[in-house]
Order: structure tokens, then sequence, then C-alpha cells
């Protein structure tokens, strides 16, 4: 099967010479959900953007469904691949919430029932049917962000990529993009980019570690959680179960859920 994403010795570097991406290698399949950690500036949004041809490789390449991005433009490549930004400010250009999630499915060629119905679709996955009205720029941080997801929804690509989608959020709004998460993930291929090493552990299976413009890990999450001197070099901590479970003496040191933590005290009892 062919992955829906190929990364073949990709190097990046911007007009300013700054060299993000080194010799990158990776393949993403269909239906996985992919963390990319790492720490500020490693590279993480660089390497994403690379993935539905907002840049394009220096050298190396990238294939989408076996089709190098060089030959193809973003606005097709988004079809496929749905890059939701950092900053929702970078993202969002439209006066009402409406507006802006309706924008990129009005670049489909759909039928204007088609696009009402994704519109109002993506806005009651990301509980803001009620807000449709709302002008972008009165909108919170929190509800920039969900906007930002719904426009993306709306277009509903193979891939959707969050980059930091729970940064900004309170502990109410983390929870949230996770049920969020898991609910794309019914459908999507989906990858996060993330400090939030919590959500991450919730919500991925595999783990992609960049570190100074290098891909330094790429695997099992379970295994990237129990490899300090990795998770030291990229400044990222364990969830916060997992560091409680690796002081208890006795306890599994590889413990991501509270469920395996409830586990581990039953069996310490008997
Ligand atoms: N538009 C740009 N022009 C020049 N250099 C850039 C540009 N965008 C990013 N960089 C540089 O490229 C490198 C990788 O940046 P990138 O934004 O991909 O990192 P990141 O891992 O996403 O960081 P963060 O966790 O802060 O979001 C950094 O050195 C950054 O300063
Ligand atoms: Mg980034």
């Amino acid at each position: 099967m062919t992955p829906i994403i190929k990364v073949n010795n990709l190097m990046f570097s911007y007009p300013n010479g700054v060299v993000a991406l080194r010799n990158i290698n990776l393949e993403i399949n269909k239906g996985e959900i992919v963390a990319i950690i790492g720490h500020n500036g490693s590279g993480k949004t660089t390497l994403v953007k690379t993935f539905n041809g907002l840049l394009k490789p220096t050298s190396g390449e990238v294939l989408i469904n076996g089709v190098s991005t060089k030959n193809e433009n973003t606005a097709k490549l988004s079809k496929i691949v749905g890059y939701v930004f950092q900053n929702p400010d970078d993202q969002i250009f439209n006066n009402s919430v409406y507006n802006e999630v309706a924008f990129g499915p009005g670049n489909l060629n759909l039928k204007k029932e088609e696009i009402n119905k994704r519109v109002l679709n993506a806005l009651e996955i990301v509980g803001l049917e009620k807000d449709k009205k709302m002008h972008t720029l009165d909108l919170s941080l929190n509800k920039k962000k969900l906007v930002t997801i719904a426009s993306i929804i709306a277009m509903n690509p193979e891939v959707i990529i969050l980059d930091e989608p729970s940064s900004g959020q309170d502990h109410e709004g983390t929870v949230k993009i996770e049920a969020l998460i898991k609910e794309l993930q019914k459908n999507h291929t989906v990858i996060i980019i993330s400090h939030d090493m919590n959500l991450v552990s919730k919500v991925a299976s595999r783990v992609i570690v960049m570190w100074d413009s290098n891909l330094i890990f790429d695997g099992d999450k379970r295994t990237a959680f129990m490899n300090s001197d990795l998770l030291k070099k990229t400044d990222v901590s364990p969830p916060i179960i997992t560091q409680l479970a690796q002081k208890i003496k006795g306890f599994r040191k590889d413990i991501l859920t509270a469920d395996e933590f409830i586990d581990e005290i039953i069996k310490l009892k008997k």
C-alpha cells in the first residue's frame, strides 16, 4: 500500500539560510495517529508545512499518495492534507466565523447546500454552532483555534495536521481538544504537534521526535517516554502519571494511563 505521506532525504532551508530540516525520512500510513514533539525551533512546524506544499523541499522529496509535492500546488494538496496553523491569526482572514469555515469548501466546486452542510457540521464538531455569526476578531484565542480546526474539517481532507492544538487552552479547553482529536481519528489520519505530553500520551500511538532540525526518534510512544536521555535532550517531560509511576518503588516504569496506574496499585496490594 502506498503511504499517504512519504518523505525521502528531505532538507529544507529558509531564504535567510537557516537550515530547518536535515535529511528527514519517514512514512505515514492511512489511519495512523502520530505526534511530533521536540524543543522550540527544532523544525516541527517546518516539517509539516512540507506535507501540504506550503513549503517545498530544498532537496529530497515529499510524496503525497505517491505524488511529489514539487509537481502540485498547495490548493490541490490541501484537499488531501489539511494543516491547522500553530497561530490562528496566521490562518484566519475572513470577517465572520461562518465565512471563514466556508472559504475552503467554497473553492472545491461544491453546490451551495453542500457547502452550508459542511460548515454547519464542522462548527458542530468543534462546538461553535452558536458562534457562526460572530466576527472572527471578537473571538477568544481558544475559539479562534477551534474555528481554524473547523475550517480544515469542512474541507474533509484525508490527513488533518494540528499544530499545537492545546496551546493557549485552559484545562477545560484541553479536555475538549482531546475529545475532538479522538473524534477526528475515526475518519482521518491525524498528526499533532504538541508540547503537552499528557495529551500526546492520550491521543497518539506513534511519536516522532525532532531535535535541532533532525529526526532523532520515530516509534512507539511508550518507548519514547521510557527513554530519559531522549526526553532530556529534547526538553520534554513524560506525562505526569508516568513521572509519578517512575518514582514509586516496585511500579512498572512505562505507565501511561490512569487505568494502568490503578492496575499497578491493585497488583502491589495483592
Ligand atoms: N519564516 C522563517 N524564516 C526563517 N527562519 C525560520 C522561519 N520560520 C522558522 N524559522 C527557523 O527554522 C527553525 C525551525 O523552526 P520551526 O518553526 O519549524 O520550529 P518548531 O519546532 O515548530 O518550533 P516551536 O516549538 O517554537 O513552534 C528555527 O530555527 C526557526 O527560527
Ligand atoms: Mg512550531
